[in-house]
């Protein structure tokens, strides 16, 4: 009994000392986790592969994935659950709708199996980018009410820590001669940026801003390559007083410049997404893309803060993206769905510091793969191919075809190759079942990679859906069954 009295203040020193060391989520930098993948790698992979070995504090998810929230709890990450757009429209008409949502999305991962178990919930982020020019009025008129709504919902399960955001695309600021003193939110957008912005600071919310410099570089908006990359060599723009260096400081100043014209010059600012793609299109590639997050993390880390606001970053910056994600929409360009910092698959394809310090970047180890098998055009004399383009427009429109652009890793390879390209795709897609590398009787399986150089020809992974998960059932009910016949044998021994 003496002992344990002794003990409790070492024991209390020791709870204060790990809570202050592991203070959890301290850094700034967070990255983007989506789902719209055919081929997910599991959640617990990128939990355990790569999230922790690399260092993640935080991410922020598309979605409230079952299965990837799961695996975060109890991990010691900071999580940003999204609401889909889609979603907008009854969370804001029904308050026992966002109820629901955060009964069964957030509250049954804070339940209390102690401290240690919870799942480290900071934000959720209602919408994702809805003012988005592009969407017109589709979201915009349930964006406030359904942050209002998840809101009351939260507080009213004791959630009150958790901050609801809403992500907004830059293009709710307009801009004249990429001048931040120049820049003010689109006039449209007037009365719910107005709610909006009440909203936030009537709960200490951050403003969630997305920045994409790759979009600004195909806009053509008189921005250089070197500008956007933050090379030092690039000409400074000059707005007043300030100068500015680098794109990422003018769009934050921009954005800064736009709430102090509305009243809420003082509000916490979140860059919710930013980054590079690697693929799909002109000065999209794992170099380039290297060079910009390598930049963009020193920089945060001089902590030097923007004319607007020096010694002052945004709160956290989200790399976009963790993982490529091949059933993104290629809208904007085919360069959508290489965002990834890791290949689908989990493999890093550069090299940058996401919280791993001076180490390589770890990449996912034991994934799953199907067969080595991979579907290409069959090339033999006999066959007739004048057709082939017709099959490969067919596996195009499913599959991802996206490598295959000018400028993309798979441009190059030529015709019949490019077919096969996309043969292969499909084929994949459909977790590689005999039917689907038909085409017409022009599709070929082979057990030779047909990859050619920097053109990957890709093998789909083993995914929750195929056989793993049948197969562990299986052996599941066989064991049990084993173990009844050993017990009912053992009874008569
Ligand atoms: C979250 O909650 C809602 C409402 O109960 C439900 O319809 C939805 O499927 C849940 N999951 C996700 C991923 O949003
Ligand atoms: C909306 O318009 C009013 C009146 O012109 C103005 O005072 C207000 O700042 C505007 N709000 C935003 C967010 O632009
Ligand atoms: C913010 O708080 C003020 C004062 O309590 C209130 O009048 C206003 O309606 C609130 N705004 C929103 C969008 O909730
Ligand atoms: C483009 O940038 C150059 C150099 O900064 C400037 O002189 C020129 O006026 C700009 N053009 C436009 C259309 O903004
Ligand atoms: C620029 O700086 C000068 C001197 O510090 C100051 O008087 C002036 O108001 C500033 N101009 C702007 C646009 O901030
Ligand atoms: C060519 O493809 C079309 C569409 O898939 C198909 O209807 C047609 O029969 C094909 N022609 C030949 C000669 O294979
Ligand atoms: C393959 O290359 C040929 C010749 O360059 C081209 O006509 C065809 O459209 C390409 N097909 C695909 C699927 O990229």
């Amino acid at each position: 009994m003496a002992m344990r009295c002794g003990h409790r203040p070492v024991i209390l020193l020791l709870v204060v000392f790990v809570v202050v060391v592991s203070s959890p989520f301290s850094t700034a930098l967070g990255v983007n986790w989506g789902g719209a993948s055919s081929q997910p790698l599991p959640a617990p992979k990128v939990v355990t592969g790569l999230l922790r070995p690399n260092g993640v504090v935080r991410v922020k998810l598309a979605d409230a994935d079952p299965a990837a929230l799961a695996s975060l709890v109890g991990s010691g990450i900071g999580v940003a659950v999204g609401i889909p757009n889609q979603m907008l429209r009854d969370l804001g008409a029904s308050k026992k709708a966002a109820a629901s949502w955060v009964h069964d999305n957030v509250t049954r991962y804070l339940s209390d199996r102690g401290p240690g178990a919870r799942l480290g919930i900071e934000y959720v982020a209602v919408g994702d980018e809805p003012f988005l020019l592009s969407y017109g009025k589709e979201f915009e008129p349930y964006v406030v009410g359904a942050a209002t709504n998840i809101r009351l919902a939260l507080t009213a399960a004791k959630a009150d820590r958790i901050k609801v955001i809403v992500p907004c695309s830059f293009d709710v600021i307009q801009t004249e001669s990429n001048l931040p003193s120049k820049s003010h939110f689109r006039p449209d957008l007037n009365k719910t940026m107005t709610d909006l912005l009440s909203f936030l600071a009537n709960y200490s919310s951050p403003f969630v801003i997305d920045v994409n410099p790759f979009s600004a570089l195909q806009q053509n908006k008189n921005l250089s390559l070197d500008y956007l990359l933050f090379q030092k060599k690039s000409r400074p723009i000059t707005d007043g007083n300030s100068s500015y260096n680098n794109f990422f400081d003018l769009s934050i100043d921009s954005l800064i410049s736009s709430l102090s014209k509305v009243g809420f010059g003082e509000m916490e600012v979140v860059v919710g997404r930013i980054g590079w793609p690697t693929d799909g299109a002109v000065n999209a590639t794992p170099s380039v893309a290297q060079t910009f997050n390598k930049a963009l993390i020193d920089h945060l880390k001089t902590k030097s803060g923007t004319p607007l606001r020096p010694k002052r970053f945004p709160t956290e910056t989200y790399l976009f993206s963790l993982l490529d994600e091949d059933r993104r929409s290629i809208t904007a360009g085919n360069y959508e769905r290489h965002w990834g910092i890791f290949t689908f698959d989990g493999q890093a394809k550069y090299n940058v510091d996401l919280g791993q310090g001076s180490k390589s970047l770890e990449s996912a180890h034991n994934v799953e793969y199907l067969y080595p098998r991979w579907c290409v055009v069959n090339n033999n004399n006999d066959k007739d191919l004048s057709n082939v383009t017709a099959g490969a427009s067919e596996a195009c429109s499913n599959a991802d075809c996206t490598a295959l652009s000018p400028g993309s890793s798979c441009f190059g390879i030529g015709w019949p190759a490019n077919v096969s390209y996309a043969f292969n795709s499909y084929y994949q897609q459909r977790d590689q079942s005999q039917e689907s590398c038909d085409f017409g009787g022009l599709g070929l399986i082979t057990t030779v990679d047909p990859s050619l150089g920097d053109c990957r020809f890709a093998i789909a992974l083993r995914t929750s859906f195929s056989t793993s998960i049948h197969e562990t059932l299986i052996a599941t009910r066989m064991m049990i069954l084993s173990a009844f016949v050993w017990l009912y044998l053992l009874s008569f021994s």
